[in-house]
């Protein structure tokens, strides 16, 4: 970790893997702040589709996020002036997403802006590429994990409770090709680091995988 930096725990992991809850559970447990950088591809992805842009443009794409004006409070993106959070689960943003994530020029122009929610007293970031490439240097690096059948369920779930349609078979299908696109990609492919810890949650509580970062972060050497 570069010196006075404040420290980074990155969770990555596969699509619905239960990163994000676990993520704020742990940035809320130390104050820190959270970034969640799938939101962050997710919002470029709205503002694409709404331009009309061919999701294989790359130069316009990375035109795009670099002009990006989105805001993240919470759970609230803003894209503009308006509320996207909902917008956001839907599955042609996820799939569009997934898409646009595979391009190089878009990777490197959302670098900068990742880095700049590194804040003191620290950030807990989860992503794909959180320890791979965003912050390397981070103190903590987990990657979080969930059978296909488990992670399916969840976002089910998760879209039911916000009144949204989906069914077990499309989403299953939806989250088999986003997998497959996200770790075979030649940029920042998803894959787990061999200094990353593996915390499979097919059968762990939202609260039992936060006590085991908090553990961890815990024990995590620091930087002198
Ligand atoms: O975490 P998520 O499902 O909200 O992410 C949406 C898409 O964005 C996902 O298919 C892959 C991409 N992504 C990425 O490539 N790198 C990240 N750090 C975060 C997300």
């Amino acid at each position: 970790m570069a010196a006075g930096a404040p420290p980074v725990i990155a969770i990555d992991g596969p699509s619905a893997s239960g990163k994000g809850t676990v993520a704020q559970g742990v940035a809320g447990a130390l104050g820190f702040h959270y970034l969640n950088s799938g939101a962050l591809y997710r919002t470029v992805a709205i503002a694409a589709l709404e331009a009309g842009a061919n999701l294989d443009d790359e130069s316009t794409l990375s035109d795009i996020a670099l002009n990006l004006r989105a805001e993240f409070n919470g759970d609230t993106v803003t894209l503009g002036n308006r509320d996207v959070t909902i917008v956001l689960l839907t599955e042609a943003v996820s799939v569009a997403a997934s898409r646009i994530a595979a391009l190089p020029g878009v990777r490197k122009t959302l670098l900068t802006r990742q880095r700049a929610f590194r804040q003191p007293p620290g950030l807990v970031a989860d992503g794909r590429d959180m320890g791979s490439v965003v912050f390397p240097d981070a103190v903590l690096k987990i990657f979080l994990t969930a059978s296909l059948e488990a992670r399916a369920a969840r976002r089910y779930k998760q879209l039911m409770e916000k009144g949204m349609d989906a069914t077990m078979a499309a989403l299953l299908q939806d989250i088999r090709e986003r997998d497959q696109r996200d770790t075979m990609r030649a940029t920042a492919p998803l894959q787990k680091s061999a200094n990353a810890v593996l915390i499979d949650t097919t059968y762990l509580s939202a609260a039992d995988a936060v006590a085991q970062v908090l553990a961890l972060y815990r024990q995590a050497p620091r930087a002198p």
